[in-house]
């Protein structure tokens, strides 16, 4: 072998191996890419959880609150006005207003009126009520509940179902009872 063939070899005997893992192990590079594609991953995540805890999953329930108008509209009886959209009677007697709500105390049927039996129906189970709300027939525990009135300055009845009361005294006076002249 020449003195040149010698020095080749030496230098090529010399040199750093290449940077190509063998099967099955990561390179330097690898490892580093690994890294950075975690670590992206966790802010990824992390803004993911923070966007969700601006913008909350929240089921937004309709308002309890209603107006019902001017209470000069209400006549003697009941008006069944808001049974479908607000489930509620606004019921006017000789000596004031109340607004009843119209869910069976038993299982939370929806009662029906009849204005020729003076009395409300449950369809589900019969239980009956009065004009007042006291129970009169079936198995319903307690009278129908009366949501809270107020009367706002421009004279219309503003109906709370978020608060109730069914038994008297505490039905029968404000804010469950708005006294009023006889119509
Ligand atoms: S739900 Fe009204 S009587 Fe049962």
């Amino acid at each position: 072998m020449s003195e040149a063939t010698e020095k080749s070899t030496a230098a090529h005997a010399a040199a750093p191996a290449p940077k190509t893992a063998a099967p099955g192990q990561m390179t330097r590079g690898d490892f580093l890419w690994a890294g950075w594609s975690m670590l992206a991953a966790f802010f990824a995540a992390s803004a993911a959880a923070g966007a969700r805890y601006l913008f909350p999953n929240v089921t937004y329930e309709p308002s309890q609150i209603f107006n019902a108008g001017p209470v000069s509209g209400y006549d003697l009886g009941v008006s069944t006005k808001w049974l479908n959209e607000h489930r509620v009677w606004i019921v006017r007697t000789e000596t004031g207003l109340y607004a009843l709500w119209a869910r069976c105390t038993h299982l939370g049927c929806t009662p029906n009126w009849f204005p020729d039996q003076n009395r409300f129906k449950c369809p589900c189970h019969g239980s009956n009520y009065t004009l007042a709300g006291d129970v009169i027939a079936g198995p319903a525990p307690i009278p129908l509940w009366r949501a809270k009135i107020t009367v706002a300055s421009t004279g219309d009845l503003i109906v709370d179902k978020g608060v109730l009361a069914d038994q008297p005294p505490k039905r029968d006076q404000p804010p469950f009872f708005l006294p009023l002249a006889s119509a």
